[in-house]
């Protein structure tokens, strides 16, 4: 039995069709669009912003954005073509079954625990700031060791995910409408920033627009970027490397447009809303990320940018702080749809997963009356929630990204070996200039894996270490696709 044995692009299509695992089709490509903006505009606008142009861009951080989206962009068509010749829940992990093999598959269905997971943990743990900050505003204040950066047991992040946990078993249209409010709240506040903001920039803060380079001390031992360790380069802040370190930092913000894909299996018309939900939501984040970013430099020097709430606190800086907590209000409700999605991402990568064998398949039973799978959803909610409440998690977000990194990486290989493979498939959406594009799209994520620290990626290959053995353990004898293995029975 070969670890790559492929599971073929037909037998995908078909198990979702499978009655006891089937869920409900029921999103159009609007619902996916507002899915994507609902997942990708959370920590990243709302507070990196100000760490990127504070520490590497200046003003430039809108350019430092608009390369985060290029990187993104690349990777976004690639997503787009396999959503739409393989629309099963599962995204990277199914696509790469089809093409690169059981093993290689099971690998990104684990490296996804970190984009979708663990990401929502610590955007969990994000919310919990905010929430904590606000009820500050009304005179109510938590213990430090039930909330905050320091709690013991970050009880607001825990309570959080929980009650999105049950939003999310509840049904996917009901995720859908209750992501819709939020995601309203969300942009009328992303708006306001912008339209507000426009009447206090100050020509002077964007000059010069490019700060001047300048060495910095360089990082020690396992804090240090991978690239300075490896090439031996110096680190400067500011100048125009400034701004390629500010994009590797400000990624974050869009992770979660290949989350759309997830949804494959509740997509009414799957071949053409999936492009079309992938690409949209990347697109109109971009153009809101770039006007956000250029109004709040504008508003304030770069210098003197806050830290942990930039697009709040620029407006507390010119006096308006109804505004600065209207703003507070739209990051908490932007971040509940960010946990929730990337949760909603991870059930459904994880019910393919078990729906294959390779984890226990009774997990992928679907609800009979919410055709959501509840077991699997409810079993990331107590994990998610765990983790965001006793793990100190601003240490370990750098794992997300390359978790992230690491499936576009392979995404994009995946297209170029199903073209090779499978030219006969019908592909509602083409990739343009394969395999320029999905070159690309390597390098582009590769450089990005570079830039972030050492102990990233040791703590990274710990992870894929941990997940070879499970599957060698578990999976490989039980999978579906292995001839040998037999059918377990489902329990009802
Ligand atoms: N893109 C998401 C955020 O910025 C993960 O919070």
């Amino acid at each position: 039995m070969s670890v790559f044995r492929t599971k073929p692009v037909e037998q995908s299509i078909a198990d979702a069709e499978d009655g006891e695992h089937r869920l409900r089709r029921s999103l159009s490509a609007l619902d996916l669009t507002v899915f994507g903006v609902g997942v990708i505009v959370g920590t990243g606008i709302f507070v990196l912003t100000g760490v990127a142009a504070r520490q590497a861009a200046g003003p430039a951080v809108a350019i430092s954005f608009l390369i985060a989206a290029v990187v993104c962009g690349l990777a976004a068509l690639c997503y787009a073509e396999f959503a739409s010749t393989v629309p099963v829940a599962g995204s990277a992990y199914t696509f790469s079954y089809a093409t690169i093999g059981e093993f290689p598959a099971w690998i990104i269905g684990w490296d996804l625990m970190l984009e979708l997971a663990l990401g929502g943990a610590v955007v969990a743990a994000g919310w919990s700031g905010y929430f904590t900050s606000l009820l500050k505003n009304f005179g109510i204040y938590l213990p430090d060791s039930i909330a905050g950066d320091h709690a013991v047991v970050n009880v607001p992040a825990a309570a959080i995910v929980l009650l999105l946990t049950a939003v999310l078993v509840a049904g996917i249209k009901m995720s859908a409408r209750f992501n819709g409010v939020m995601v309203a709240v969300k942009l009328v506040v992303v708006l306001l920033v912008i339209a507000a903001g426009l009447f206090f920039v100050k020509g002077e803060n964007y000059r010069p627009f490019i700060p001047p380079p300048h060495e910095i001390p360089a990082g020690h031992g396992l804090s240090a970027p991978l690239i300075q360790v490896v090439f031996g380069v110096t680190p400067v802040a500011y100048g125009v490397f400034g701004v390629f370190t500010a994009a590797a930092l400000v990624f974050f913000a869009y992770i979660g447009f290949d989350v759309v894909a997830t949804a494959a299996e509740e997509t009414r018309d799957p071949q053409r809303d999936l492009p079309i939900g992938i690409i949209a939501s990347l697109a109109v984040c971009t153009l809101l990320y770039v006007a956000v970013s250029l109004v709040v430099v504008g508003m304030q020097h770069y210098s003197t940018l806050s830290e942990s709430a930039p697009l709040a606190d620029a407006f507390r800086a010119v006096g308006k702080p109804w505004i600065a907590t209207t703003i507070s209000v739209g990051a908490i409700a932007g971040l509940t749809t960010v946990v929730m999605i990337l949760m909603l991402g991870q059930s459904r990568v994880l019910f393919a997963m078990c729906r294959d064998n390779l984890l226990p398949r009774s997990l992928a039973r679907v609800h009979p009356r919410f055709r959501t799978p509840y077991r699997i959803t409810i079993v990331i909610g107590c994990a998610t929630a765990l983790l965001a409440a006793l793990i100190p998690l601003s240490a370990i977000a750098q794992l997300v990204n390359i978790g992230t990194l690491f499936a576009f990486i392979v995404v994009a290989i995946a297209v170029v070996i199903l073209r090779r493979t499978r030219p006969d498939l019908p592909r509602a959406f083409r990739t343009p200039w394969v395999p320029v594009v999905p070159a690309l799209s390597v390098l582009a994520s590769l450089y990005l894996m570079l830039n972030l620290p050492v102990e990233t990626w040791l703590r990274f290959l710990v992870w894929m270490i941990i997940g070879s053995g499970v599957y060698f353990l578990y999976g490989y004898r039980r999978s579906r696709v292995s001839a040998t293995a037999p059918e377990p029975a489902l329990e009802t």
